[in-house]
């Protein structure tokens, strides 16, 4: 009985523990969150793959104001690696604007693929997904005293979601991340990061994205976040994303497992509709495709035109030629 009660104990120990284990692959892989974390099998989960013929343009959908990220105050903001991303504590000085509620910033983080694969990214667009993906997560301070609390919470949270893609230069502000990565190589390590501008990790143009309501990519996967992607993306150097693939481990001490490809597939969009503050014909062409595509329409234009004005006057002469025969064969008979 005694042995009976212990052995309880220590399935129960296990399974706690085993609750709490997660990864992206494998036995406790994103396939399997659902068994310990039931609200990762819910319906209005994230990432997502932003259909953009689908999606509802939103004139009310301001651009928005991110306050703060410029000097993120003059302490040391502390840079972590938890085993499955690389994370950066933001202070609350730190807030946005252009949502229902003001959000104040808690951190950021990482997520990314391996060497030599394109993907990484959690979200897609048109089922592209990018090398990168940079998540700056804030909280609803009016409503809830931490964001802890309010990531329970429908709309609790606020992420911004940057898409990455590998250009030719290096980008400065990514490397005031990348350049600490070696100091925490093995997860539960930490190190201090001089405050930098956060604004410089997003896009230049705020104006354009996608907003939808959705979940954290992580277990509990909680569905309190309303989501911000960027139509535009970030840029790093080749150079600084192998620097993000290669840096890392998942693990504490030796045997070292790399820290890679820890970005979650996209998930049913279900009965969910994505708004975009941007009309997509803006997006879907450049200024140089806009300029070719009307050079060609009226190219066009003045083929059909001259085509016509031949076909006419070849239609007229025959007309012509034809009342001349008319005009011929009836004075023949009048004659006769
Ligand atoms: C998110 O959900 C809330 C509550 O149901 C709703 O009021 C809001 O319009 C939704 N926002 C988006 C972007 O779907």
């Amino acid at each position: 009985m005694m042995f009976f009660q212990i052995l309880l104990e220590v399935i129960w120990i296990l399974a706690v523990f085993g609750g709490q284990h997660w990864t992206y692959e494998g036995p406790h892989g994103q396939h399997h969150w659902s068994a310990s974390y039931p609200e990762c099998g819910s319906n209005a989960q994230s990432p997502i793959n932003i259909q953009t013929d689908s999606v509802i343009f939103d004139p009310e959908l301001p651009p928005l104001q991110p306050h703060g990220y410029e000097q993120p105050g003059t302490k040391p903001l502390e840079l972590h690696n938890n085993g499955h991303t690389v994370q950066l504590s933001l202070p609350p000085t730190m807030y946005l604007e252009g949502l229902p509620q003001k959000y104040v910033a808690a951190q950021l983080h990482l997520h990314w693929g391996q060497k030599r694969s394109p993907r990484g990214s959690e979200h897609q667009i048109n089922s592209q997904a990018t090398a990168a993906e940079l998540h700056i997560v804030h909280y609803d301070s009016d409503s809830y005293n931490s964001l802890s609390e309010a990531a329970q919470r429908p709309q609790g949270l606020a992420v911004l979601s940057i898409l990455i893609e590998v250009g030719e230069t290096k980008n400065p502000a990514y490397e005031h991340i990348l350049s600490h990565l070696h100091e925490i190589r093995y997860k539960d390590q930490y190190t201090s990061v001089p405050p930098f501008n956060v604004r410089e990790l997003l896009p230049p143009v705020l104006a354009h994205y996608f907003r939808y309501n959705g979940s954290l990519t992580t277990p509990p996967c909680y569905q309190s976040v309303l989501w911000t992607v960027f139509s535009r993306r970030a840029q790093i150097s080749m150079d600084q994303l192998e620097k993000l693939q290669e840096t890392l481990f998942s693990t504490e001490k030796e045997p070292s497992t790399l820290l890679v490809q820890n970005y979650r597939a996209p998930q049913p969009l279900n009965q969910r509709m994505v708004f975009a503050s941007f009309i997509q014909a803006e997006s879907l062409y450049t200024t140089g495709e806009m300029l070719s595509l009307g050079v060609g329409i009226l190219a066009g234009c003045l083929c059909l035109l001259l085509a016509a004005y031949f076909i006419a006057r070849k239609i007229r002469k025959k007309m012509s030629g034809n009342r001349k025969s008319v005009v011929f064969t009836s004075a023949q008979v009048t004659e006769a």
